[in-house]
């Protein structure tokens, strides 16, 4: 891997525009199971449960969500691991653009990277937010309620409450999918880090970027259906594959 990090690192020095693309595999070291791969959430539970349709329509799901929740869910007190940290690293020495993420675990702005550069395609799990009015309540507030109400409902209308991530058949939040979408049109260089690409329109991302010419660089345990397309495709670890490839950076900036 030593040289394939080395040939990254030197397309990152080289970069005027580097978008990073992030998906639940550079979260799973953070303690975090990923969706797909060995032991992911989909071996475990129903996807069909995560649709709005059916969290709209059976309050058994919306019990059964929310008692996860209560229990710590997937994003009890997790940490950023040393991928989260490099991609931080990156953004310190003025060599990334942003940070595209189909997360909603915060862990990269808890790594240091800025808000502003941080585009969370599938929302994040800070906030609950109610179907009907639209208001938002800060998550931790929701997990206390959990104590005594097993269903928490709006305190402004009544209507169901639901965690602020994208579930599937809900749009994504169309501003942040936009720019993210101007910037990967804009950057020289896109690196995946930790996902199956098969979830769209988020993995429209790096495709977009590909076909503006930018050099794209896939770094997952497993294949992606955008190898062919990737510059450099490293089979590995997040964690010590981005830690090695910024010891080549620090090198060579
Ligand atoms: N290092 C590198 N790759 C890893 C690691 C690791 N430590 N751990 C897991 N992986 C790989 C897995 O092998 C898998 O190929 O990361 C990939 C994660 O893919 P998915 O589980 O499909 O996650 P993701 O691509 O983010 O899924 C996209 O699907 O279910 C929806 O909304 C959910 O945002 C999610 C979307």
């Amino acid at each position: 891997m030593g040289q394939l990090a080395e040939q990254v690192a030197e397309l990152i020095v080289n970069s005027k525009r580097c978008v990073v693309f992030t998906g639940a595999g550079i979260s799973t070291e953070s303690g975090i199971p990923d969706f797909r791969g060995e032991d992911g959430i989909w071996t475990k539970m129903d996807p069909e449960d995560f649709t709005i349709q059916r969290f709209v329509d059976r309050p058994e799901v919306r019990k059964m969500q929310w008692k996860l929740l209560s229990e710590g869910g997937l994003v009890k007190d997790v940490q950023p691991n040393a991928a989260h940290y490099a991609v931080a690293e990156m953004e310190k020495l003025g060599k990334l653009d942003c940070v595209v993420t189909q997360n909603i675990d915060n862990l990269h702005q808890m790594a240091g990277v800025p808000d502003e550069k941080v585009f969370e395609l599938h929302g994040n799990m800070q906030y609950a937010r109610c179907l009907g009015c639209r208001k938002r309540y800060p998550m931790a507030e929701i997990i206390a309620r959990l104590a005594v109400e097993e269903l928490p409902e709006c305190e402004a209308c009544r209507g169901i409450l639901k965690p602020d991530a994208v579930y599937f058949g809900e749009m994504l939040p169309q501003a942040v999918l936009s720019e993210a979408s101007r910037r990967a049109n804009q950057c020289d260089l896109c690196i995946v880090i930790g996902s199956t690409l098969v979830v769209y329109p988020a993995a429209l991302i790096p495709e977009y970027a590909h076909n503006a010419g930018a050099k794209i660089v896939i770094i997952n345990i497993g294949a992606t259906p955008m190898d062919s397309k990737a510059a450099v495709c490293i089979e590995g670890k997040a964690g010590e594959t981005m830690s090695s490839i910024m010891q080549h950076v620090r090198a060579g900036i």
